[in-house]
């Protein structure tokens, strides 16, 4: 492993400029999952703005029970721990706006374009560069305005360049897609940042005007799908129509129009 260079903590802590977002920071080496050990840390009571941060997954996983693989010491691997106070059925917009901070920030540190699939892709030249799997705390009450805590999990290829084995999708990396490597200190700190105010305004705005932001950033709005809730599950093909005011896919069938707050989006034919 002589080509990885080790995460400089230093150099990360000069460039942060949130208010809570990665502070305090818990940082190792190998661990199963970040996601599993910012829920632990938040069960003991770990503030908002916690960071997970790992350079190696033995378990990183994704949405609907796939795996997360990511190359020691070369991309970013980490959870948030978030105080918020989004309802649970606006959520999906939450993920949208973690990819559309994901965006903005490789779009501002390398004018690189990329482009979100629902709900929670983020695609380079129709190849995977980044995921996000927010988890729920469970408290089981639930009042309007009712402070919760959810560990949104982000796994972003940054300086990994190549990618053995079977993937689903094909996945690619920022120093793939530029042709050079990259600071992961400058990324995590600008990422960061973009994530502390998409998601502050998330929770500020209301959902007309956080649907009017997001959809256009997705991918695939107009074209034709074919969609699964989950994998094995029926198909069904139709026009993505938009999504609706709690970030939920529409979908326009021979039907009529369905919704879905889950699943995947496949190109149909
Ligand atoms: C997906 O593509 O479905 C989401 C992938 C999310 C991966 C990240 S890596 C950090 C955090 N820990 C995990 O186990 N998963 C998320």
């Amino acid at each position: 492993m002589s080509d990885v260079s080790a995460f400089n903590f230093s150099a990360f802590a000069t460039r942060l400029q949130t208010e809570t977002f990665g502070r305090p920071l818990r940082a190792y080496d190998v661990v199963s999952s970040t996601n599993d050990l910012a829920r632990e840390w938040a069960s003991r009571g770990a503030t908002s703005g916690s960071l997970v941060y790992a350079e190696k997954q033995t378990a990183g996983r994704g949405r609907l029970k796939r795996n997360w693989r990511s190359t020691y010491g070369k991309n970013l691997t980490f959870s948030l721990i978030i105080e918020h106070t989004i309802p649970p059925e606006r959520m999906g917009l939450a993920v949208i706006g973690a990819a559309v901070s994901i965006r903005k920030t490789l779009d501002k540190l390398y004018d690189l374009k990329a482009q979100i699939k629902w709900p929670n892709d983020v695609l380079v030249e129709g190849c995977k560069i980044s995921g996000i799997l927010f988890e729920a705390e469970h408290t089981g009450v639930n009042h309007p305005g009712q402070r919760r805590r959810i560990i949104a999990g982000i796994g972003l290829n940054v300086n990994q360049q190549d990618f053995p084995g079977d993937f689903r999708t094909v996945p690619t990396s920022v120093s793939r897609a530029l042709g050079r490597t990259v600071s992961r200190e400058q990324l995590l700190g600008e990422l960061l940042l973009t994530l502390e105010e998409e998601l502050g305004d998330t929770q500020r705005l209301n959902d007309s005007e956080l649907h009017l932001r997001y959809q256009q950033h997705l991918k695939g709005i107009g074209s034709p799908v074919s969609f699964r809730l989950h994998d094995g599950a029926d198909r069904i093909e139709g026009i993505a129509a938009g999504i609706d005011h709690h970030g939920a896919l529409e979908i326009m069938t021979d039907e009529g129009m369905k919704t879905f707050a889950a699943g995947e989006v496949g190109e149909a034919g």
